[in-house]
């Protein structure tokens, strides 16, 4: 379904085409008007009329009779256009006979291959892993229901020197002789045991290095052992996964180990297309472009000079299987800030190395830090309370006890999930709206409250309009039903509900969801600006399936909005 936007700017662009081909009418919204076409300014200086007589010319030459109901020239040559009711009507009652609700599947889907999450193997998941976790899922999500491959990556780390430690350490507490039934009961606590004796006990340190060695070489009991720490990391990240609903599954975790094999052949390949440069006894590949601060050029170290592979070969490998293997087009990383400077390092020599058509098929999809309220980064030495899975289950908590506070009428099952979906809606909304690459300070009162830019209070807005259904006993009207544009609060309704496709794609387009959340925050604000203003159960028949048509498909875009940023929307709170 063409939205309202693209039939206006076809009809303009015609009527542009006839003073010169291909002349942009540089279409925007507008706040005088509901759009604004600024194009004859440019036009006029390219065919050297004045711009009032251009845009003259143009509106002249535009069919625009029965889609707008006013076309004003204001200031030097600025084309104010306000839409006619009858066509916002007839194209909201199209979009609520639209399942997709106006968002159209790409033309050319590609194959995207998205990395998120990715914690590392060892110790628990802890609010550091939030936001990959969250942006990444709806990242996922979006570019999914826009109909692309979307194939979810967890670039698990389940490699490198901490399993020498681990490892032995688990043999000295006797987890070995039984390995099958071992459960590591707390990660993070024998990750700080394992690593103090690493640090006081040098006798214990050079097993480690001799495990690692192990481990790298594919002696088998080493693997059988490293396998426990794995299956024992994932079991607890699958627990945060639950809580959370994302969409991540066993399947879709490809680990740095996974890539061990590739490293010396992604060595090979570089040597043979003369890359290489050895500097100190490590092979460096030094991409033009790339300086340090001093104007030295920058090296990504493929393997060290002691032979070991780093973190840069690994990712090289797996920019190889990604484009190679999966046979992705575009390469989305969901990796913080922090990380900004290896990504961009690895996918120039990528590039280099023909593992990438050109640097640009992978994105960095940076974030910012969540802070605690004291404006710190919320670490994962401050104490026990930044475990991901406490943190959600005090979300949780506190929603239920909001709930009770509400006195719902809900049965004690139906009020658990609901609080399940508050809680967990509540912490995914405050990171999500955040714009990404800001840091945000999680605080719970603020992104709970049911008032403002929260989680709750669209989901409560969403709840509030199915109410409206099910108190008066009444379906919502048939898909496709008209619509009537009779009062000024309905007018700016519809037209937000007609924007839900250009916000989805907004926010594909520059991986932000923060993008959704601010539209569907001002879908809401809309809402209530019309449900304030407007009697919904009126006696007037056609007036009250219009507006019930308005309340039914403001819902239904919220549910749909909120279930890209993966977010529940429940019936009833
Ligand atoms: N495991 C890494 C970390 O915790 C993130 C991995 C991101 N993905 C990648 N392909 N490098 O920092």
């Amino acid at each position: 379904m063409p939205d309202a936007s693209s039939v206006l700017l076809q009809r303009l662009q015609a009527a542009f085409d006839t003073v010169a081909p291909g002349a942009d009418p540089v279409l925007r919204v507008s706040d005088r008007a509901d759009f604004q076409a600024n194009g004859a300014l440019a036009l006029a200086k390219q065919v050297g009329r004045p711009p009032r007589q251009v845009a003259e010319e143009v509106v002249a030459a535009a069919s625009l009779d029965d889609i707008c109901s006013e076309v004003e020239i204001s200031g030097p040559g600025f084309i104010n256009l306000t839409l006619s009711d009858a066509f916002v009507a007839a194209q909201l009652a199209a979009l609520s006979a639209d399942p997709r609700l106006g968002v159209a599947e790409v033309e050319r889907p590609e194959t995207i291959v998205i990395d998120y999450s990715a914690p590392n193997v060892a110790k628990e998941m802890h609010v550091g892993h939030l936001r990959s976790t969250l942006i990444g899922d709806a990242l996922a999500r979006v570019l999914g229901f826009l109909g692309h491959d979307v194939r979810r990556e967890n670039h698990i780390g389940d490699w490198g020197t901490p399993f020498g430690m681990l490892i032995e350490h688990l043999i000295d507490v006797g987890g070995a002789m039984r390995a099958e039934t071992f459960s590591v009961r707390d990660l993070n606590e024998f990750y700080a045991a394992a690593r103090k004796q690493f640090d006081s006990d040098p006798g214990f340190a050079e097993r480690c290095r001799r495990r690692v060695v192990l481990l790298q070489s594919g002696d088998e009991e080493t693997l059988r052992l490293w396998r426990i720490f794995v299956a024992e990391s994932m079991r607890h990240a699958r627990e945060v996964y639950e809580l959370l609903g994302v969409l991540l599954t066993d399947d879709d975790i490809v680990g740095e180990s996974f890539y061990n094999p590739l490293l010396p052949v992604v060595v090979d390949e570089l040597d043979s297309r003369g890359l290489l440069v050895e500097d100190d006894g490590a092979l460096c590949v030094f991409p033009a472009g790339f300086e340090n601060r001093n104007g030295e050029p920058l090296p990504l170290i493929v393997r060290k000079s002691d032979g070991g592979y780093g973190y840069p070969a690994t990712d090289l490998a797996c920019v190889r299987d990604r484009t190679g293997r999966v046979g992705a087009t575009r390469l989305v990383y969901v990796v913080g800030a922090d990380q900004a400077l290896h990504l961009r390092l690895v996918f120039a020599v990528a590039a280099l190395a023909g593992y990438l058509p050109d640097a640009s098929a992978a994105v960095h999809v940076a974030f910012g830090n969540v802070l605690g309220t004291g404006g710190k980064k919320m670490a994962s030495r401050s104490g026990g309370s930044d475990r991901l899975v406490d943190l959600l289950a005090e979300g949780i908590e506190r929603a239920e006890a909001a709930l009770k506070e509400r006195s719902s009428d809900l049965s004690p099952e139906r009020q658990a999930a609901t609080a399940h979906a508050l809680g967990v809606g509540a912490v995914k909304y405050a990171d999500l709206s955040t714009e990404r690459v800001r840091d945000y300070v999680f605080d719970w009162d603020r992104m709970l409250a049911f008032e403002g830019d929260t989680g709750p209070y669209l989901q409560y807005a969403h709840a509030r309009i199915r109410s409206i259904f099910r108190r008066a006993h009444l379906p919502p009207p048939p898909p496709g039903s008209p619509l009537l544009l009779g009062e000024p609060a309905e007018r700016p309704l519809a037209l937000q509900l007609l924007r839900f496709a250009e916000a989805v794609e907004v926010t594909a387009e520059t991986s932000s969801p923060s993008k959704l959340c601010t539209y569907l925050f001002d879908l809401a604000t809309t809402f209530t600006g019309f449900y304030e203003a407007c009697r919904v159960l009126v006696d007037d028949q056609a007036v009250r399936s219009s507006r019930l048509g308005l309340c039914d498909l403001t819902a239904r875009v919220l549910e749909q909005g909120l279930s890209l940023l993966g977010i529940e929307a429940p019936e009833q709170m």
